[in-house]
């Protein structure tokens, strides 16, 4: 097959989504604060103080006010969580992030147990799941807000369309196979115990891939003009990054999303939108 897929360039619909949302900060009322996003780092995960970086800079090019809470990873869970706490209870904080992964001795349900529902702009603690599953209003997490973001945008059909999952966790898979039932997929959603892969694969009209292995995917594993939409963050040993999905996939699909340029960059447009969002609410509830 010769031709090549449809880019899904996230890298631009999210510089769009930033600029609207640094308009309306700019033209909130006269001697209101910004909105402000506080992000939890526990311990020294290089990946994670990458993306921390990224999503202060995001915040700084919006407008928005940004905080940044490292802590060591000698605390204990509850200490953590009393931070979180902290910032929960704090009326100039209107979304609080807890990067993730966190050192393996914390328990996130433990630490997110001093989250308030309301900031809570990785939509990840049980309320907000539930929400979700519901169709009732809520923070959505932020990968799979983005992902659906833009498929919109690119008008790829969903409703009635076999989409396939591979992944579950609680941050991409689960929650977007919940949102693409909301949106009327059939869903498949599959893992590292799933048998024939590449038959639930090949069937797909839309195949996500959230599961880390670098370029899982391949052409013979896609049927001709699925959407595929690669969530892959794979550093290789060269030093450059991968997607799950292999680059040759481009000749078989009908869209693609690009690694790097794709997913990533509505990841942090799909947090921007949800601390935005809270901080409406919180305005309409109580002048800041
Ligand atoms: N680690 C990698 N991606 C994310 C994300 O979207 N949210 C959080 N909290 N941690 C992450």
């Amino acid at each position: 097959m010769s031709s090549v897929a449809t880019v899904l360039d996230g890298k631009a619909l999210a510089g769009r989504i930033r600029e609207d949302l640094a308009r309306l900060v700019a033209q909130r009322p006269l001697g209101s604060r910004p909105p402000c996003l506080a992000v939890v780092q526990v311990g020294e995960v290089a990946a994670s103080t990458v993306y921390v970086r990224n999503k202060h800079r995001a915040c700084e090019q919006a407008g928005f006010d940004s905080r940044s809470i490292h802590l060591p990873e000698t605390l204990s869970e509850g200490e953590v969580a009393a931070h979180v706490a902290v910032l929960s209870a704090d009326p100039g904080v209107d979304g609080i992030l807890v990067q993730l992964p966190l050192p393996s001795h914390m328990d996130p349900h433990v630490v997110l147990a001093g989250l308030a529902p309301s900031k809570d702009v990785d939509g990840l603690l049980p309320l907000n799941i539930g929400n979700l599953v519901l169709g009732l209003p809520g923070p959505r997490a932020c990968t799979p807000a983005g992902i659906m973001r833009l498929l919109r945008h690119h008008d790829v059909p969903l409703a009635g369309t076999r989409a396939v999952v591979l992944g579950r966790s609680a941050i991409v898979g689960k929650p977007l196979a919940a949102l693409l039932v909301e949106a009327d997929a059939t869903v498949t959603v599959a893992h590292s115990r799933s048998r024939d892969l590449a038959d639930l694969t090949r069937h797909a009209e839309l195949l996500v891939v959230a599961v880390g292995r670098p370029l899982l995917v391949t052409a013979e594993m896609v049927r001709p003009g699925a959407a595929v939409v690669d969530v892959g963050i794979n550093r290789v040993p060269d030093g450059s990054v991968v997607g799950d999905v292999h680059p040759e996939v481009a000749h078989v699909a009908g869209w693609l999303t690009p690694v790097p340029g794709g997913v990533g960059p509505m990841t942090i447009a799909a947090l921007l939108e949800n601390t935005w969002q809270s901080y409406v609410t919180r305005l309409g509830s109580s002048p800041p």
